[in-house]
């Protein structure tokens, strides 16, 4: 199992994944794709439920090892394509449902706004988006301040080690190289920049946050 395999294990995770579900309300006929798919947290909770799943990682590793996991769980209705979500090899229409967790902070905001597109490229018209990310930003607003605050005691309740790897992290924001999640209000604004209709975003207790709407 690799490090993301072990996180994606936890019941945290298994919550965000089920919690992906309820909002994406899934239907038999539904083609599913799931964007940064990994080792397959998402794709292979859906499958069983639906049609098929495009399941795209830029990570040949990562779908590699969902191949692995859907052969050992006899699921037939998962294709791994090896591709970068911000240009995907998909037909335009050819999805009805789109699902996402934990991928869209490792993109810039180009990088979201260009997958944003592409979502919208290859949903059917009435076709739904669920994108589960962290949302929360280095900003003052209080649940800002909170999660930012938890994290920080949270590492250095780590110790030496603790205090080193906040010293990299600061390093890593002054260097614009830290991931990039995105609050729930540009959540809100990409979508609608999008064209997307009927947004739901869903900022949750912790870091993490729900975005879904529909394809006009
Ligand atoms: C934190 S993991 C989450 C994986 C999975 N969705 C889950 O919940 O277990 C993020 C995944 O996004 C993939 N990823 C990052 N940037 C990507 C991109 N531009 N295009 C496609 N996949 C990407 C990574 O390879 C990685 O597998």
């Amino acid at each position: 199992m690799d490090a993301w395999e072990e996180v994606a294990a936890t019941p945290a995770f298994h919550r965000l994944a089920r919690l992906v579900v309820s909002f994406a309300a899934l239907q038999r006929d539904d083609h599913v794709v799931d964007l940064g798919a990994g080792t397959g947290l998402l794709s292979l909770l859906v499958a069983p439920q639906v049609e098929n799943v495009i399941a795209v990682d830029s990570a040949p590793a990562m779908l590699a090892r969902l191949e692995q996991r859907a052969a050992a769980g006899g699921i037939t209705n998962i294709t791994a394509v090896g591709a970068d979500m911000r240009s995907l090899p998909l037909e335009d229409g050819s999805a009805s449902l789109i699902v996402s967790n934990y991928a869209f902070h490792h993109l810039d905001d180009l990088g979201k706004e260009l997958a944003l597109s592409e979502a919208r490229r290859i949903l059917v018209p009435g076709g739904r988006l669920v994108v589960c990310d962290m949302m929360f930003g280095l900003s003052f607003c209080p649940r800002d301040r909170r999660i930012v605050a938890e994290k920080m005691k949270l590492i250095a309740a780590a110790g030496p080690a603790g205090f080193a790897r906040l010293a990299r992290n600061a390093i890593r924001i002054i260097r614009r190289d830290w991931e990039h999640p995105a609050r729930p209000e540009q959540w809100e604004q990409m979508l609608a920049a999008r064209h997307f209709v009927d947004p739901v975003v869903v900022a949750l207790e912790h870091e993490g946050g729900i975005a879904a709407a529909r394809r006009a």
